[in-house]
């Protein structure tokens, strides 16, 4: 089995793949939040540059729908040394389908048949696919798997909603065992795996898939990838995993992303900013843990925000399992 981390713009940028790979030795592969800018704005440079990404297997993901526009970034990252890049076509926010782009395109069949042929015709790296299942109805999943089997994939990732289910109406299941039936790529599915459960409840509906995608689910519960590791080999272990060590290494793993993010925005409101958002998901794993975030964001320096950090992993810690 293998396990990817999700791009989520302003959240998985190299700071934060960095510090996960230092403590979590559990994802497979890594994509960057999208690329949209053909010159590339400071941070998509940052974020992509090779020093920043030593030692970790990183994708890239361009958002766009000219096809000129994607082998021109494509090209670039070749330049850097990329393997392959991945194309965004699930992103739902109003401001980009507007524009045809991300979930958007896929309403657009004629549009994107052509922009596909171009873009693999002519790009000198692999592309893979991240896509939501349509716009409006599960039935357009049909055309779209159609049109996707015309292509060399290198892999076809599926997150089961239509552009106007946003990130929090049920996902498709029905739709996505069609997707494993029928893609002629490796299938990849990525959505509301939050917990080792929803993961033992995937896994037990989807024996053959071998590749899961976690976004949110790791900024609830940052080891969790590597818990769903250990239940395929080891159920009872991975159930009963709470040890101090995990504490800990939670616990320096947090340290080294304020330290990243400090230098990185070399600004305390911008460093505590980025904190506060990532301990808006981890809280959500910290039975009654509303008064421990509260706190949190409450903080209006570094040194508050170590005080109000360290009294919610202290409280966590007393209260529960780290991943179920
Ligand atoms: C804040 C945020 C930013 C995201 N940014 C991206 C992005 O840049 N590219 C992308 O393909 N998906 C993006 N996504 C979608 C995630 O990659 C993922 O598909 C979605 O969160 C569902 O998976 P999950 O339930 O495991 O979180 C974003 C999601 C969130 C919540």
């Amino acid at each position: 089995m293998k396990f990817y981390m999700a791009p989520m713009e302003g959240m998985t940028g190299y700071v934060f793949r960095n510090a996960y790979q230092k403590y979590y030795h559990d994802v497979d592969r890594y994509f960057t939040p999208f690329l949209c800018s053909v010159g590339l704005s400071h941070r998509e440079l940052q974020d992509v540059l090779p020093e920043h990404n030593r030692d970790m297997d990183v994708v890239p993901q361009i958002l766009t729908n000219r096809a000129e526009d994607f082998l021109k970034i494509a090209r670039r990252m070749e330049q850097f040394g990329y393997e392959r890049v991945n194309l965004n076509l699930g992103c739902p926010s109003g401001t980009v389908v507007s524009k045809g782009r991300g979930a958007g395109f896929l309403g657009m069949l004629p549009e994107l048949e052509n922009f596909l042929e171009k873009i693999f015709d002519q790009c000198p790296l692999r592309i893979s696919i991240k896509t939501r299942i349509g716009v409006q109805d599960p039935g357009e999943w049909l055309r779209l798997q159609e049109l996707y089997n015309r292509f060399p994939l290198d892999e076809l990732i599926v997150h089961p909603r239509l552009q106007k289910d946003f990130y929090q109406k049920p996902v498709h299941l029905e739709v996505f065992a069609a997707v494993a039936e029928q893609s002629t790529a490796g299938v990849c599915y990525n959505g509301e795996i939050h917990s080792l459960h929803d993961f033992e409840r995937f896994h037990a509906q989807f024996p053959q898939v071998d590749t899961v995608m976690l976004g949110r689910g790791i900024f609830k519960r940052p080891g969790l990838a590597g818990a769903c590791s250990m239940f395929l080999q080891d159920e009872a272990a991975a159930e009963n995993e709470q040890s101090r060590e995990a504490f800990e290494i939670l616990q320096d793993f947090l340290a080294e992303l304020l330290c990243g993010y400090r230098r990185e925005m070399g600004n305390e409101k911008h460093t505590l900013y980025k904190m506060k958002e990532v301990w808006t998901y981890l809280g959500q794993s910290i039975p009654d843990g509303a008064r421990q975030v509260r706190q949190i964001t409450k903080a209006k320096t570094i040194a508050e925000y170590k005080i109000a950090a360290r009294e919610a992993l202290r409280s966590w810690e007393e209260k529960c399992c780290l991943y179920n």
